[in-house]
């Protein structure tokens, strides 16, 4: 017997259903879904260092992973049932180059740095936890709609495991190509469609009401569950304390929901005593979040939040033809599907919303780049909110904060060099029409004769 079940995350509902059921919504009132857990019946560790013990058993697959070594945390699925690829050997990095530019004190700035997974991005810790599901309902094709590093998890995943087959549907929008080229290489088929990621999510979302296909996106409830434990590396990589703040990229607010519910959880289990403050970082460009939270304030209210206020506001975007437009392509969304669990995210940890311009978001990742962390233009958000915040006053120079870097340099070369090209005719195409206008961190290579005089010159020896 399961100690999981699905649930509505809406009070006047709270409808339950069986984890061997495929959901991405709730089928009585249409809100989404978490996988809770009774957890009375499960077998959960006393204190979270206990987890630290699975490191003396790295040999077995489900200890070596990121992600299920804190199975007893997502317990949903048998472990002959889990899928892993070996995810989650990410790392807290303390950054003291960023703490002094954030105007931090020394030691209190870390970085989890999520493009060390094996398709370089965090999008696999949920894709193992969605895949295990998927295996566990006997799935045999799945999909999802990508801004990019989602398809290049669920390809991987459907690639090494060989325990399905993967569509994935992308818009004709701004894909960095280390995403698109991922997904094909690793065998997925890939549909492009005329729209943006909203087009394409709306889209796959039908067709896998309509067919026998598993749907992999954040409304996937499993997928979150398999996305909490970025949290509780977090806390291992600090010896198990809880840090002051906690800074991510929102897009489709996925990773935010997901780590509201891991500290909702370890508090309510006992494990820690304090909840982080969350600070959710839109871009400029893509702020419905941050124009619902700070504009119109729309809260979380218990589960109740004014979804009149949600209604008028799509409809006022749709009227205008007004689209999510950014440099950091990752997060070019306009209607975030899980808002309502990030209200809740932000209710649990007190948090804020802020956005940052595409000139900070693409220097800061140059910034973060320059200290030997390779990101890509969304993770940029995190310092340029830290910086930000740290301005406002809201972050001390003496809170411990911790960044999440979402996706790996590669992911988006080209953006990266036309950064650092000095190439006004790049700089012109990529950048000058986002509203970027200077590259103050570029580091452009230096072209010389091949002589030993030019290059000594060059050199300033
Ligand atoms: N950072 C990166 C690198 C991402 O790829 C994404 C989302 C986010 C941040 C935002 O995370 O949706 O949990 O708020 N990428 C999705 C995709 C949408 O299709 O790959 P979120």
């Amino acid at each position: 017997m399961s100690i999981a079940f699905q649930q509505c995350i809406n009070p006047d509902c709270s409808a339950t259903y069986d984890v061997g059921q495929i959901l991405t919504a709730c089928p009585k009132c249409g809100s989404l879904l978490d996988v809770n857990y009774d957890w009375n019946a499960a077998r959960v560790p006393m204190s979270l260092s206990e987890f630290e013990e699975r490191w003396k058993s790295r040999l077995n697959p489900v200890d070596y992973s990121g992600v299920w070594r804190f199975r007893e945390l997502l317990n949903f699925a048998r472990e002959d049932q889990i899928v892993t690829i070996g995810e989650g050997q990410t790392i807290l990095q303390k950054n003291d180059q960023l703490a002094r530019q954030c105007h931090m004190q020394p030691g209190t700035l870390f970085l989890q740095y999520e493009g060390l997974n094996p398709s370089g991005s965090f999008k696999d810790n949920g894709m193992t936890a969605a895949s295990t599901h998927a295996r566990m309902v006997g799935a045999t094709m799945t999909a999802c709609a990508s801004t990019g590093n989602t398809s290049a998890s669920l390809a991987i995943y459907a690639g090494v495991t060989g325990h399905f087959r993967c569509i994935v549907f992308i818009g004709s929008g701004k894909i960095a190509f280390g995403k698109l080229s991922q997904a094909l290489d690793y065998g997925a088929r890939t549909i492009q469609i005329r729209g943006d990621f909203d087009d394409a999510l709306a889209r796959v979302r039908q067709i896998c009401e309509k067919y026998p296909i598993y749907l992999c996106n954040s409304v996937n409830p499993f997928r979150l569950e398999g996305q909490k434990t970025i949290m509780y590396r977090i806390l291992e990589g600090l010896g198990w304390e809880v840090p002051d703040w906690i800074v991510v990229p929102g897009g489709n607010l996925g990773n935010s929901s997901a780590f509201g519910k891991a500290f909702m959880e370890l508090r309510m289990l006992g494990l820690i005593n304090k909840v982080p403050r969350l600070a959710v970082i839109n871009a400029e460009g893509a702020a419905t979040l941050d124009d619902f939270w700070n504009v119109h304030g729309l809260r979380w209210n218990d589960g109740r939040p004014d979804s009149s206020l949600l209604e008028s506001r799509y409809q006022k975007m749709d009227a205008a033809n007004e689209r999510a437009s950014t440099l950091a392509s990752a997060i070019e969304i306009n209607r975030p599907v899980n808002l309502i669990k990030a209200l809740r995210a932000l209710d649990v940890c007190d948090g804020i919303v802020r956005k940052v311009s595409d000139q900070e978001i693409i220097d800061c990742r140059a910034r973060i780049a320059a200290t030997g962390f390779g990101c890509e233009p969304a993770s940029g958000a995190t310092i340029a909110g830290v910086m930000r915040l740290r301005h406002e006053g809201v972050i001390s120079a003496s809170d411990r904060v911790v960044c999440i870097l979402t996706g790996h340099q590669l992911k988006d070369p080209d953006l990266t060099m036309a950064y650092h090209s000095a190439d006004p005719a790049l700089m012109a195409k990529k950048l000058t029409p986002a509203g970027v206008q200077h590259t103050p961190f570029a580091n452009p290579p230096v072209v010389v004769d091949n002589t030993e005089k030019d290059i000594v010159a060059a050199l300033g020896l």
